[in-house]
Formats: C-alpha cells, sequence, structure tokens
C-alpha cells in the first residue's frame, strides 16, 4: 500500500523566526513515522531555517509553493527551481488556485513550471481544481482534467510517473466548505483514469491528495475514502499542534 501524504501550506503566513518556533513544537508532538509521508511548504523565505530545523528529521520533506518558469534572470521577486532546491526543497507545488486565480496564471504557465521543475530535481505536487461556477454547470470533472492534461504536457511518461496531484475545489479553499469524501473520491478516480492512458501501468504510485478546508474533524473520513492519498492542508497546518495531530491521523 502506497503512504498516506500530509502536505502542509503555509501560504503567505509564518516568517523565518515563527518557522523554526513552530517546527519546535511541531518536532516534539509528531516522532518520526515511516508508515506516512510529511512535506511542509513554508514561504521561500522561511525555507533555509525550516530545513536546518528539519536537519535530523530526514523523514519530513520540504517544498516551495511556487517557482519561476526559468531558470534565472531578471524576474524581480521570483524564485527559480535550482534556488529552491539550493535552499532545501526537494518538491514544488505548482498551479495552486491561488496562483491560478489571484495571479492569473493559466494553464500553459503552470505546464512550463511543471517542466522546470523537474529539470531542477524537483518533484511536483500539480494542484487541480474547479470554481464554484464550474461545479454548478457540472463542468467539475472536464475542468480538472484540462488542468491535468495541460499541466503535464510538457512532462515524460516517466516523469509523470513521479508527480503527486492535489485535488483542491477552489469552492472548498479556507470557505469551512469541504468536498464530501465522495465527491473526492469521484473526481480522485477521474484523475486516475487520466492518468493511466498517459503512463499506463506506471501510474498506479501517483498519490492523488486532497485539500479544501480539511481539519482534525474531517480528516479521517477524507482518508478513509477510496483513491484519496493523503491531504494538502493550508489553515488547520498553521497551528503546530493541530498540524501534528493532523498528520497523526
Ligand atoms: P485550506 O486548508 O485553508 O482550505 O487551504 C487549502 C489549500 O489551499 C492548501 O493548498
Amino acid at each position: 500500500m502506497k503512504k498516506p501524504v500530509f502536505a502542509a501550506n503555509f501560504k503567505m503566513n509564518l516568517g523565518p523566526q515563527e518557522t523554526r518556533s513552530y517546527l519546535q513544537t511541531f518536532l516534539k508532538e509528531f516522532p518520526p513515522a515511516e508508515d506516512r509521508t510529511v512535506i511542509f511548504f513554508p514561504p521561500a523565505i522561511s525555507l533555509v531555517v525550516a530545513g536546518f530545523a528539519l536537519r535530523e528529521r530526514p523523514d519530513i520533506m520540504l517544498g516551495i509553493q511556487n517557482i519561476h518558469w526559468e531558470e534565472k534572470g531578471a524576474f524581480t521577486g521570483e524564485n527559480g527551481a535550482g534556488m529552491a532546491r539550493d535552499a532545501g526543497a526537494t518538491v514544488a507545488l505548482v498551479g495552486h488556485s491561488e496562483r491560478r486565480h489571484i495571479f492569473g496564471e493559466g494553464d500553459e504557465i503552470t505546464a512550463k513550471k511543471c517542466a522546470a521543475a523537474f529539470k531542477a530535481g524537483l518533484t511536483v505536487v500539480l494542484c487541480v481544481g474547479e470554481k464554484i461556477e464550474e461545479r454548478d454547470r457540472n463542468t467539475t470533472q472536464a475542468v480538472v482534467l484540462r488542468q491535468l492534461k495541460s499541466g503535464i504536457s510538457r512532462l515524460t511518461p516517466a516523469q509523470v510517473a513521479q508527480i503527486a496531484i492535489a485535488y483542491e475545489p477552489v469552492w472548498a479553499i479556507g470557505t469551512g466548505r469541504t468536498a464530501t469524501p465522495e465527491d473526492a473520491t469521484a473526481v480522485h478516480s477521474a484523475i486516475r483514469r487520466s492518468l493511466r492512458d498517459v503512463v499506463s501501468n506506471r501510474n498506479t504510485e501517483i498519490p492523488i491528495l486532497y485539500g479544501g478546508s480539511v481539519s482534525k474533524a474531517n480528516a479521517e473520513s477524507l482518508l478513509r475514502a477510496p483513491e484519496v492519498d493523503g491531504l494538502l492542508v493550508g489553515g488547520a497546518s498553521l497551528d503546530p499542534e493541530t498540524w501534528a495531530s493532523i498528520a497523526r491521523t
């Protein structure tokens, strides 16, 4: 059986000092666990501090929330994938709904970022998810599968076999409204079928995470749902004790 993945996305919260004290508390609450994968996505500015705090915990992975698609150059304020790796990240979140809908990043940019991450040796967690009006029009699967197909369009099948997907319905992010385990299973199954077309029998290990108002109260029922291989958590990951308890689910 695949290990469940517990990924914490701090978004624009917890600078270096706060990240240091957060991780001190978290590590006390969360002893090494072989049967699960824990990933932290702190703000880029906190990556080095997080890497130092986690130096004795190789069981915990570190990722960057966003990268630019170019390696380096005149892109004020951006971070290249190679720099993220240098700072201790081994994973990149790509195509998060806040990147898509607040910063206007479309499918093409998302595809370029996925390719850039692999080029620098980072694994990708590709985020997909529909807006409420798309759900109301019954186009959830069409939207999600379009985002998925274009997101991986610049990757080889061997690279696709190494990614993780996060299904995060936009209407569930930060709203307190969670997809039901059945909703998540339906979309995850569609994602799984679509991945199978690309990577044939190599895709059985691709983790498909659910994100959107995950809490201590609903984590277990979501994780029990078929095809839900892990959780990507925003708000409920900001308190180290709450997050440790979710990550122990
Ligand atoms: P919330 O858990 O705050 O809804 O955020 C989900 C998310 O966007 C994680 O990437």
